[in-house]
């Protein structure tokens, strides 16, 4: 997918079809005016027909039969003007894309000239479109003989002022790293737990790894051993397939700069182990190395847009299976923090891998360190699908996450990890136990992880927010690839880039 950028006025560019943002109830501002009088007056006679007022995800698709140089318009309702953000432009980007699709369009442009939407800049502007509409023309049909032949080739960005291209380009090829990189983890997502072993992620990290000169590491059965690692250890010994443990480092920030560490869980597939999870939903659960796919899209696209950051990418990575050799109920662990866990439930172990990731992640004296993970039911009940959990011991941290969020779309809400959390969790033979009362898992959850971390941490629930089950604007049955953009976003504003 190409995203070109042209200073031509979309009265004079010609294109198969072309989308322009309309504000409710501003229809004569912007580009639909002179539109509407190629059209001699049929655009608006369509909107009024289709009671098109330029409401936020209205959107209105025209052909055009000859009066204009676009073949077709397609016009996006982007809400009141002053409650424009970026969101919104991905949103209405991503119907685009959608409506050109349906018209078997697959050449159009974008209309980002007019003044209104001026209030973004011309950069971030560029980069929501490309976001919006890169991420909508994702489809996973690498498993499928047929594949999907509505494909969407070049989208022109036209730009109003000549002086703003070189922004524009900038944008649309940082939207393109990011969606993209998102798109990767997606597929990683979407991809089943018998081709996405540990041993797949840990050679996709080699990938990158080698693509972009950073260093990777990949510590086996033997080196997890001798690092104590037993949280780690004890899930993946119900497993045949040998457990990984993933490093990549991006040093590419001043020497004096504590780096960022991102540790992502990446169980392969989680079946619960002893503790066995009811078959109904079980084939889900291909997609519980989401946080870890994140991780691997994260250091990707960092190497992509060369930023001079010093960040560590994590990723424990196994299997949880009720093999004969599994972790049992009531059988004791020790983390490589030296806390001792005792197991209740064998199906709480997304916590007893990311034990050591964050402990592991002490090693670099970091100046905070991010886990990601589909780690509790309990945060999607609490939260649903439309906002992942946050949690942290640092309430500036907490805070720029929180921001990045709203930011990227990729929406957070913050939740406590009280002291109460963490007493019950109190077991009666070891330090910890793996679960507490029925109430509260998100938040029990997060006090376990705690536990094993020194300095400042934040900790993202994204149980809830990882897989989709319905497509909605330009998200996707499956895997989202959330994380990525949220991340890139904060690692920025942390580092002041
Ligand atoms: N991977 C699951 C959490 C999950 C559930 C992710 C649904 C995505 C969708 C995790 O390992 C798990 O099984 N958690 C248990 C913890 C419980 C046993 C304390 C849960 O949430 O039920
Ligand atoms: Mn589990
Ligand atoms: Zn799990």
């Amino acid at each position: 997918m190409k995203f070109p950028v042209k200073t031509i006025a979309v009265d004079n560019f010609k294109t198969d079809g072309v989308a322009i943002c309309i504000f409710e109830n501003e229809l004569a501002k912007g580009p639909s005016a002179s539109i509407n009088k190629s059209l001699k007056g049929h655009l608006k006679r369509a909107m009024k027909a289709q009671s098109f007022t330029g409401k936020e995800g209205q959107v209105l698709s025209i052909n055009t039969l000859g009066l204009h140089k676009a073949g077709a318009i397609v016009a996006l309702g982007l809400g009141k003007e002053k409650y424009l953000t970026t969101e919104k432009i991905r949103r209405a980007a991503a119907s685009g894309a959608s409506a050109m699709l349906k018209a078997g369009i697959s050449n159009f442009a974008v209309d980002l000239a007019s003044k209104s939407l001026n209030k973004i800049t011309p950069a971030i502007l560029a980069q929501a479109v490309v976001e919006g509409v890169y991420l909508t023309s994702y489809s996973f049909d690498s498993l499928k003989s047929e594949k999907e032949k509505k494909k969407i080739d070049s989208v022109t960005l036209l730009s109003g002022k000549k002086g703003d291209e070189a922004k524009v380009k900038n944008g649309a090829k940082k939207g393109m790293i990011l969606a993209g990189s998102a798109c990767f983890a997606r597929d990683l997502i979407n991809l089943p737990g018998n081709v996405v072993t540990p041993s797949y992620m840990a050679e996709q990290a080699k990938k990158i790894a080698l693509k972009h000169r950073m260093r990777c590491s990949v510590l086996g059965p033997g080196a997890i051993k001798r690092l104590k690692m037993g949280g780690l250890a004890g899930v993946a010994r119900g497993s045949k397939e040998p457990a990984r443990f993933i490093i990549l480092e991006w040093m590419k920030g001043d020497k004096s700069q504590k780096p960022i560490v991102v540790v992502g869980k990446g169980l392969t597939f989680d079946t619960g182990g002893i503790s066995l999870k009811p078959s109904g939903d079980m084939h889900e659960m291909k997609s519980d190395m989401s946080g870890g796919a994140a991780v691997l899209g994260i250091l990707q696209a960092a190497a992509m847009l060369k930023l001079k950051v010093n960040l560590v990418g994590l990723v424990p990575a196994t299997e949880n299976m009720p093999g004969g050799q599994a972790t049992k109920p009531g059988d004791v662990l020790t983390a490589m923090s030296g806390v001792t866990m005792e197991i209740l439930n064998t199906d709480a172990e997304g916590r007893l891998i990311l034990a050591d990731g964050l402990a592991y992640a002490g090693r670099y004296k970091p100046d905070c360190v991010i886990d990601i993970a589909t780690l509790t039911g309990a945060c999607m009940v609490a939260l649903g699908s439309h906002a992942s959990g946050l949690f942290s011991n640092n309430e500036k941290l907490l805070n720029q996450i929180l921001q990045s969020g709203e930011e990227t779309g990729e929406r957070l809400w913050p939740m406590p990890v009280w002291q109460e959390h963490e007493d019950d969790l109190k077991s009666d033979v070891a330090d910890l136990k793996n679960i507490g009362p029925r109430g509260g898992g998100a938040s029990t959850a997060a006090a376990f992880l705690k536990k094993h971390v020194k300095g400042k941490w934040a900790h993202i629930d994204i149980a809830g927010t990882a897989y989709s089950n319905k497509m909605s604007h330009y998200i996707k049955k499956g895997g989202v690839g959330l994380g990525v953009r949220l991340m890139i976003d904060f690692i920025e504003k942390r580092a002041k880039l």
